[in-house]
């Protein structure tokens, strides 16, 4: 119970709250909760809340309004048209988001299988956690499913198949339903890096994963303002007792902020999908037909060997373009110091266009021989196409390619 005002002295009266008036408050847009704690009306309360007898907020590393709407939103995108239950948590970055996944399924002596052509990053993890806990990694063509059969049947400590479709920076396509059913024949867990179709596109639960993760700092957000990740599980227990506890205790949830941000970015996914996908196939027709460019990487293209797979699995192919050109990286470094509209930056899934050199920047952790194995060319330029109009966009790269 609040003192009234004028027992109160001038210093608690600044330090103090004074708790919103609840009958007068009904906002249209949600609001952003930045308070740490939550307060109890009595001890008894209290006790009921921490012993999860009473549903109440607790603490802000634990979970919060912002997250959990955007929690409830990603949920309901999953598992849009199907019946199918699952759980998201959202988590601070998307490696915090592949480390719980990995941290709550995987012990040490364990092995993975994981798609050899994925976000740099992701490898760099990978990797350090190999010399940490003692794993067995298999880096693997997921095109190649008699080979990762072989692997299954040869090797019974392998918990977890992860997959990334479509892949960073090579733009390749995976079959999801293939790869489910092969890791649960050997009861195997399989997840997917759905980071670059977004849920609008692509919803790997229907296919049978079980479980899917974004960054979300890219297209969910859509603006570049800020950084989250999310994981989805279909096991709802498994979701809300391992992966909860381990984002709890490693203080990974995104802050109220990043979740208020990705809330307000995800109200235009749809419309920003369909402007990516439409712009990115303009783009790389335009650039199919350049003589500076020797290959292009895009789903939609009917030359793409993945293309009719991407056709059944994915609503469409999605603003990521990544391209060789034919005098190697030299050439690729001229071009990126040329354009004047796109901009020279690490991050995708913006609503600007963004260019970048994976050997030198996204994927610079991953050891070279490692990288040229799996596609990741010195020569390779990766594009993600922005909404802006896309003659702007094809005018500023033809004016880079001069
Ligand atoms: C496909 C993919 N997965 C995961 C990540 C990691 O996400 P974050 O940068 O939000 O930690 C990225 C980041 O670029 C990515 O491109």
């Amino acid at each position: 119970m609040s003192k009234s005002k004028k027992d109160l002295k001038f210093a608690s009266i600044t330090a103090q709250d004074i708790p919103a008036a609840n009958e007068y408050v009904n906002p249209h847009a949600a609001p952003l909760y930045l308070s740490s704690t939550y307060v109890y009306e009595s001890p008894e309360k209290a006790q009921e809340v921490f012993k999860g007898k009473a549903k109440a907020y607790i603490y802000s590393r634990w979970s919060h309004p912002n997250a959990e709407l955007v929690e409830r939103k990603i949920e309901q995108m999953e598992s849009f048209g199907t019946k199918t239950t699952c759980k998201s948590l959202l988590f601070s970055s998307g490696m915090a988001a592949i480390s719980a996944l990995f941290q709550s399924l995987i012990k040490p002596g364990d092995s993975l299988i994981i798609q050899g052509n994925i976000y740099g990053t992701t490898v760099d993890y990978v990797n350090h956690a190999v010399e940490q806990f003692g794993l067995k990694v298999h880096y693997m063509d997921f095109a190649r499913l008699d080979k990762i059969e072989a692997v299954l049947k040869k090797n019974k400590k392998v918990k977890l198949v992860y997959a990334e479709t479509p892949s960073n920076p090579t733009i390749n396509c995976y079959d999801l339903k293939a790869l489910s059913s092969l890791s649960h024949k050997y009861k195997v867990k399989f997840a997917v890096d759905n980071t670059f179709a977004s849920p609008y596109l692509q919803r790997p639960l229907e296919s049978g994963a079980d479980f899917v993760l974004h960054s979300s700092t890219k297209y969910l957000n859509g603006h570049g303002t800020g950084l989250s990740g999310v994981l989805t599980g279909g096991d709802v227990a498994f979701m809300e007792k391992n992966v909860w506890t381990i984002r709890k205790l490693h203080g990974s949830i995104c802050s109220p902020f990043d979740a208020w941000m990705l809330n307000l970015g995800m109200k235009t996914l749809s419309l920003r999908m369909e402007q990516h996908c439409a712009n990115a196939m303009a783009v790389a027709e335009w650039l199919q037909k350049h003589k500076a460019i020797a290959k292009v990487n895009y789903l939609g293209l009917s030359s793409h060997p993945d293309h009719a797979l991407a056709k059944k699995q994915m609503k469409n192919f999605g603003g990521v373009v990544s391209f060789e050109m034919k005098k190697g990286y030299k050439a690729g470094e001229q071009l990126m110091k040329r354009l004047k509209f796109c901009k020279l930056t690490a991050s995708l899934g913006t609503t600007d266009t963004l260019i970048q050199h994976p050997a030198s920047m996204s994927h610079y952790f991953v050891p070279k021989a490692q990288r040229e194995k799996f596609g990741i060319t010195d020569g390779l330029v990766r594009l993600s196409v922005g909404i802006e109009d896309v003659g702007d966009i094809i005018g500023d790269m033809e004016q880079a390619l001069r």
